[in-house]
Parts: structure tokens; sequence; C-alpha cells
């Protein structure tokens, strides 16, 4: 590899995206699959991609030196508390939902009248969005992307995550930009601040990268929650984030209780998931070659850093199924609790694909 590699795959990213087409790129939590966010065909190209119903908004991303508030219609207030939460968190994995200006496309927003904004930390995302602002050459220069996977599925943390999601789109020539292992590993944290004005504060749309409590620090005030009117987010529905194998989560408790009737009744050809602080109360079957164990890091970033790439893995094991033991109630595991239970809630008896 010479190193005027990275910058030529820059460069050609930037032209597929002027032309309208598609480039998967590395952020901080997730790798995106971007589009020029003022085309509004090659936005409608992402959801073709991903098999996303085209009434679900995606975020836009940004420079760090570009004009938010060119996207954006704000009132004063609005914009006071936006800026102080940007200043705090950005670049990073924070979205902010605020009411869209008119000249931006509603392709972006999936009809709504809001647009998510997101400026990201990585250096690759942030080169490719500076890039591609200073070839566009106009104010709404932005690249929007959801994460690289199809509708429903397990969001890529690594360039190979994607290749394997788009093989098809590889082959026909979608550029992957390489830039290693996403370093916080599940989503942003998405705010709404669309109704601030109206008196609604700041709700949690979708914990993430940046915890509640710094958000809240910040504004001096806890965060709502979401009501029926707030701003639809389709990592909000139940399922959602989900492997192709089956999985399902346990209290540690009810595993250790359970795993001698697995063994007994040959239920055989399993993977569990669990920290590393909870493998001695496994130990017994740590062993036994029917039951494969994938320990994970006890702090919760280091466990959102590597989830999805070990759901990943274990979807090439062949594995009949994964039972996972859940991770503790504390809030700095808000993000990944929340990832867990919508995967597994896919498989869940009650949903309406059973
Ligand atoms: O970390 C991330 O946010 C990654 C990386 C690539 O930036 N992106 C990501 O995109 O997770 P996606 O499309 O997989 O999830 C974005 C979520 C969706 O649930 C979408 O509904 C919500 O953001 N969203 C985007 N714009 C919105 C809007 N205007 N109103 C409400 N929700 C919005
Ligand atoms: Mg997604």
């Amino acid at each position: 590899m010479t190193a005027d590699q990275p910058d030529q795959a820059l460069e050609q990213a930037v032209d597929v995206l002027l032309q309208g087409g598609l480039v998967a790129f590395p952020t901080e939590t997730v790798y995106g699959l971007g589009a020029d966010a003022s085309n509004p065909e090659a936005v409608r190209a992402i959801y073709a991609a991903k098999g996303r119903p085209s009434n679900h908004p995606v975020i836009v991303h940004l420079a760090r030196a570009a004009d938010l508030w060119s996207w954006v219609s704000v009132d004063e207030q609005t914009k006071a508390v936006a800026q102080r939460l940007i200043d705090a968190f950005w670049p990073g994995p924070l979205t902010l939902i605020l009411k869209r200006n008119e000249a931006v496309p509603g392709a972006v927003s999936g009809g709504q009248d809001t647009i998510g904004v997101r400026c990201p930390a990585h250096p690759v995302a942030q080169a490719l969005l500076t890039a591609f602002a200073q070839a566009r050459g106009s104010e709404l220069a932005g690249v929007a992307a959801p994460s690289a996977n199809r509708f429903g599925h397990v969001s890529p943390t690594r360039a190979q995550h994607v290749r394997d999601e788009f093989a098809d789109l590889v082959r026909a020539g979608l550029p992957v930009i390489e830039g290693g292992d996403s370093d916080v590993g599940i989503e942003s944290t998405i705010i709404d601040l669309s109704r601030f004005s109206l008196g609604h504060g700041v709700a949690l749309l979708r914990p993430g990268g940046v915890s509640a409590a710094a958000l809240a620090q910040v504004l001096g005030e806890p965060l709502r929650g979401v009501d029926a009117q707030a701003p639809r987010v389709s990592g909000s529905l139940k399922a959602h984030y989900s492997p192709h194998t089956p999985i399902r989560l346990y209290s540690l408790k009810k595993m250790v209780q359970e795993v001698p009737a697995w063994l007994a009744h040959n239920a055989g050809n399993l993977a569990l998931g669990l920290r590393q602080c909870e493998v001695v109360a496994l130990e017994s079957v740590a062993t036994n070659q029917r039951i494969s164990i994938s320990v994970l890091p006890d702090d919760a970033a280091g466990y959102a850093r590597e989830l999805y790439a070990r759901l990943r893995d274990l979807d090439q094991g062949g594995f009949a199924e994964l039972r996972w033991v859940d991770v503790p109630t504390e809030p700095e595991w808000a993000g990944v609790a929340d990832r867990l239970s919508r995967a597994a809630a896919a498989f869940a008896d009650d949903h309406p694909a059973h």
C-alpha cells in the first residue's frame, strides 16, 4: 500500500458522490452508506440499497466547518440550546433533530419537516465530508447516510462488514473507504430539539455514544422521554439491529440454571454471550464442546465497541441460537441494552414474524 492511496480513495469517493452515487465510509460509531444529501435521486438510491421504507429519515453528516444553520430553521431559543450541545459534543456521536430548512429536499427526512444532523469525529469521515463540501462548492453540502447495513440488520463496524453486507453493490463498484474498527461501535445518540420552542424540552429518541447523563449535565436538566408526537426513529422499531441467527436474552442466574437442561436435552450448537466477569459462573460448561462461549469486555464502552462484530462473527458460525446474558441496568449501559433488546425482539414469540 502506498501512502497516497487513502487520498485517491477519497478523491474517487467525492467524484462518486458528486455524480449521485453511493459511498460507504467509516465513522466513529458505525460505517455509513452515504449519498449527496441535496440530491433526492441519490438519497432514494440509499433506500433502495438498504431495502429501507422510504418514509424513514436519514441523518445528514456535516464537516466541522459546515454551516449547520443553513440546513435548519430554528428560533433563537432552540439555536442557543443546540449550540451548547454542539460545543460540548461535536464532532462526535450525537445526532440532533431540528426543523428542516425548506431549501433542503424532503427526501432526507422521509417527508417529515425535521432533519437529523451529525458531525462525526472519525478523521476519515471528516476528510471525506470536507473534500465533498469543497468540491460541491455550495452551503448545502452534506452526506446523507444511514448505517451501511440491510434494513433491520446489525450495523457494520468494519469495512469488511460492509463488503459482506453489500457484496453485490461492491462488485458493481460501490467504494468502501477503509477506516479501521469503529471506536464507539453502536450508533449515535439521537435527541429531538424540533419541539423545544413548544416547551417540549429535549427528548431522547435513541441512546448511544453520548450518555443521557452527559447531555443532562450540559443542558442543566434531565432529558425527556418520547411521546406519541415525537419524530419517528426507525431504530426505535421494536425489532432492529438483529443478527440472522436467533438471539435470546437471559439473566445470568437463569442461564446458569438452564444450562444443565440445555446440555441434557442436547440443545447443542448454542453460543452463549456474556461478560468477562460472568465467565466464572459458567465455568462448568466452558469446556463443553457443544456450547461455545463468547466473552465480551466488562465495561460498557468496551462491550459496545465489540458487540456488532461479535454478532456478525457468530452469525457465520452456524449456531442454532445465541443465548445472551442481559447487561447491567446502570445508565452507561443504556445504548447496549437498547440494541440487545431490539436484536432479540425480532425473535420473540410475540413478534409478528412468528
Ligand atoms: O451513528 C449513527 O447515527 C450512524 C452513522 C452512520 O452516523 N447512522 C445511523 O443511521 O445510525 P440510521 O439511518 O441507521 O439511523 C438513523 C436514525 C433512524 O432511526 C432515523 O429514523 C433517525 O435516525 N432519524 C434521522 N433523521 C430523522 C428525523 N428527521 N426525524 C426523526 N428521526 C430521524
Ligand atoms: Mg441503522
